[in-house]
């Protein structure tokens, strides 16, 4: 079967990440087999039989460092080379829909999440991920991270969100690009006394446009100046 993308995800809890998929739009992909997400148990290329992957920091100082020749012999195991390679780190380049938008073009991305205080420089130096940040915090792992960027960029493949889930016209990208999304209302007319604006049901679609793009306008400006530099 060919997958359009195929996520390969190295990680010490490949439950987080199978759970995680395993619904809405991201298994009807998987169902589908237009998208593909596989998860390769670090541990299972432990150094030894009590399935150590991490060790002190030379030099000293808190927490352990996943070691570099169970993530080097897992990422070798996929036999995918020259797939994209991603580390989720918080030292990493800040993602964007821009990034999305750019690994939804990928036939193979592998995505390797850290733990603890991270992983030896050598195995980054040598394999030269691309280090994605999902924000300025710091996570207990990059498992929730990586989610996010499959998440993000699954739903860009074609055929993964269907058409009357249109993503042209959303925060960050299609007609109303660099501005945040327009407010959204549905039956009932009216809830607690508050009565979705006329013009919504005037049927009258040019304005309708008009309104929603002063609205984003409006949201933006309050919420995200700094989008509309
Ligand atoms: N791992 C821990 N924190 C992270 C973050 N903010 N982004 C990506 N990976 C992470």
């Amino acid at each position: 079967m060919s997958f359009q993308l195929s996520f390969h995800v190295l990680t010490l809890f490949p439950e987080m990440i199978h759970q995680a998929c395993g619904h809405s739009i991201l298994k009807r992909a998987t169902d589908a087999s237009i998208i593909n997400i596989d998860c390769i148990n670090i541990r299972d290329f432990a150094i030894n039989k009590h399935g150590q992957v991490d060790d002190y920091p030379y030099g000293g100082g808190a927490g352990m460092v996943m070691m570099a020749p169970p993530i080097y012999d897992a990422f070798v195991n996929i036999g995918k080379p020259n797939a994209h390679f991603i580390y989720m780190s918080p030292q990493g380049k800040p993602f964007s829909q821009a990034k999305a938008s750019e690994l939804s073009q990928k036939k193979d991305i592998i995505i390797l999440c850290g733990h603890y205080e991270g992983v030896d420089q050598r195995v980054l130096d040598i394999l030269s991920p691309e280090e994605i940040s999902i924000g300025d915090y710091v996570l207990t792992g990059g498992e929730l991270a990586a989610l996010v960027v499959i998440d993000a960029v699954a739903r860009l493949v074609p055929g993964v969100v269907g058409k009357s889930e249109s993503i042209n016209n959303e925060s960050f990208s299609g007609t109303l690009e660099g501005m945040l999304e327009h407010p959204q209302y549905t039956r009932p007319p009216i809830f607690n006394d508050i009565k979705v604006p006329d013009i919504l049901l005037s049927g009258h679609h040019k304005n309708i446009e008009e309104w929603r793009k002063n609205k984003a306008f409006e949201r933006t400006k309050a919420i995200r100046p700094d989008l509309l530099i």
